[in-house]
C-alpha cells in the first residue's frame, strides 16, 4: 500500500527564532487570552472542599438515592477522564498554527478537567462509595436484560479520541472545527449542560451532600469558560469557512442521536413524555416503564436529560450560525462569544 504523503510528519515542527509570540506580542484582546486571565483567577482546589456531611449523608440516603446520585457521579468522573486525556490533540494542533493564546488558554483548560476528575474520585473516596462496584453492577444488570454492548464503543471510548487525533495528522478547517463540535458543543455544551440540570433537580428534591454540590457549582463554573472556548473556535473557523455551517449542523445531530440512542428511549416518544411548559407527564410515562422494566423515575430522569440534550443542540447550532454574520478578523477578537454563553446561562454574568 502506498505510503499518504499529505499526511504532516508532526515530529517536524521547526520553530523560527525571530518568530517566538511572546517576544513579538500576545494579543491581550482576544477571546481566549481573556478566558486565560479569569483560569487564573478562579482557582479552586478539589482538597480544600470539606466532604464530612457528604459522609454523614450518603450513610443516612436509601439505596435508590444513592444508586442515582453515585451512577450520575461516575458517568461525570469518567466523562472529565475522557476530556483531560482528549484534549492534548487539540494544544498541539492549535500550537502549531501559532495560535499561542490559544494555545496558553489550553493549558489551563487541560489542568481544569484534570482537577475534575480529581474532585469526584475525592468525592467517591470521601462517602466510601467504589465506582468500580458501579460499573460491574450496571453491566450485570444489562446482562440480565440481554442488552448487548460494546464496552469499547461510545462517544467517550472511541468517538472523541478518534476526532481530537485527527488533528494530529489532518490540519483542515473541518478536522479542528469538528473537534470544537464534539468536544464543547456536544459534550461540554449539550450532555454535560443537561446534567447539571439534572443535578439542581436532584438536589432541591433531596436537599443533601453540600460538598458534592460546591464542587459541582466550581466545575461548572469552569466549563463555562471551556464552552466560550469552543464558541470563539466553531466560529474563528466558520467565519472564514462558511460553507462548513451545514457540516456543523449535521454532526451534532448525528452526535446527538448517537449518544442518546444508547438509551433505547425513541426520540419521538421522549418528546411526548413532556407538556408544552416542559411538565413531565407521569401517565403517558407508565408504558414506557412497562416497556424497559424500569420504574416511572428512572424514565423522568433519562427523558429529561435526553429532551434538554436535544433543546441544547438547537441552541448551540443558534451559537454557531451567527459566525456567519462576522468578519475574520471579529471572529479572531472572540466579538460576542462571551456575551452568547452569558445569556445561554452557561458562564456567570
Ligand atoms: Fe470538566
Ligand atoms: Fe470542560
Amino acid at each position: 500500500m502506498a505510503t499518504d504523503t499529505t499526511l504532516p510528519d508532526i515530529t517536524q515542527v521547526i520553530r523560527h527564532e525571530a518568530e517566538w509570540k511572546s517576544s513579538r506580542g500576545l494579543r491581550y484582546d482576544i477571546v481566549p487570552w481573556r478566558l486565560y486571565q479569569k483560569a487564573k483567577q478562579l482557582f479552586w482546589n478539589p482538597t480544600e472542599i470539606d466532604f464530612s456531611r457528604d459522609k454523614e449523608d450518603y450513610a443516612r440516603m436509601d439505596e435508590q438515592q444513592r444508586r442515582t446520585i453515585a451512577f450520575f457521579a461516575r458517568g461525570f468522573m469518567v466523562g472529565e477522564e475522557s476530556v483531560t486525556l482528549d484534549i492534548v490533540p487539540l494544544i498541539i494542533g492549535v500550537a502549531d498554527e501559532g495560535r499561542v493564546e490559544e494555545a496558553v488558554y489550553l493549558t489551563t483548560f487541560a489542568m481544569e478537567e484534570a482537577k475534575h476528575v480529581d474532585f469526584f474520585r475525592r468525592w467517591f473516596d470521601a462517602v466510601g462509595e467504589d465506582p468500580q462496584r458501579l460499573y460491574e453492577e450496571g453491566e450485570q444488570r444489562r446482562r440480565e436484560l440481554g442488552v448487548e454492548r460494546d464496552p469499547t464503543v461510545g462517544i467517550f471510548e472511541s468517538e472523541l479520541p478518534k476526532v481530537m487525533r485527527r488533528v494530529l495528522v489532518d490540519r483542515s478547517p473541518e478536522a479542528f472545527l469538528d473537534c470544537g463540535i464534539t468536544y464543547n458543543q456536544f459534550i461540554e455544551g449539550c450532555l454535560a449542560i443537561s446534567g447539571y440540570k439534572l443535578w439542581g433537580e436532584l438536589f432541591k428534591r433531596w436537599k443533601v451532600l453540600p460538598g458534592l454540590q460546591q464542587g459541582l457549582a466550581l466545575v461548572r463554573r469552569d466549563e463555562g469558560r471551556h464552552i466560550t472556548y469552543g464558541t470563539y473556535l466553531c466560529r474563528r473557523i466558520l467565519a472564514e469557512h462558511p460553507d462548513l455551517m451545514d457540516f456543523a449542523r449535521s454532526r451534532i445531530y448525528e452526535l446527538a442521536d448517537y449518544f442518546f440512542g444508547q438509551f433505547r428511549f425513541p426520540k419521538e416518544a421522549v418528546g411526548s413524555l413532556f407538556d408544552d411548559d416542559g411538565r413531565f407527564l407521569t401517565d403517558r410515562a407508565q408504558p414506557l416503564a412497562d416497556a424497559f422494566n424500569v420504574d416511572v423515575g428512572e424514565v423522568e430522569f433519562i427523558a429529561s436529560f435526553i429532551k434538554t440534550g436535544y433543546d441544547q443542540v438547537e441552541r448551540r447550532i443558534q451559537v454557531m450560525e451567527k459566525a456567519l454574520s462576522l468578519t475574520d478578523e471579529e471572529a479572531l477578537l472572540g466579538e460576542g462569544a462571551e456575551e452568547a454563553e452569558i445569556a445561554l446561562e452557561t458562564v456567570e454574568a
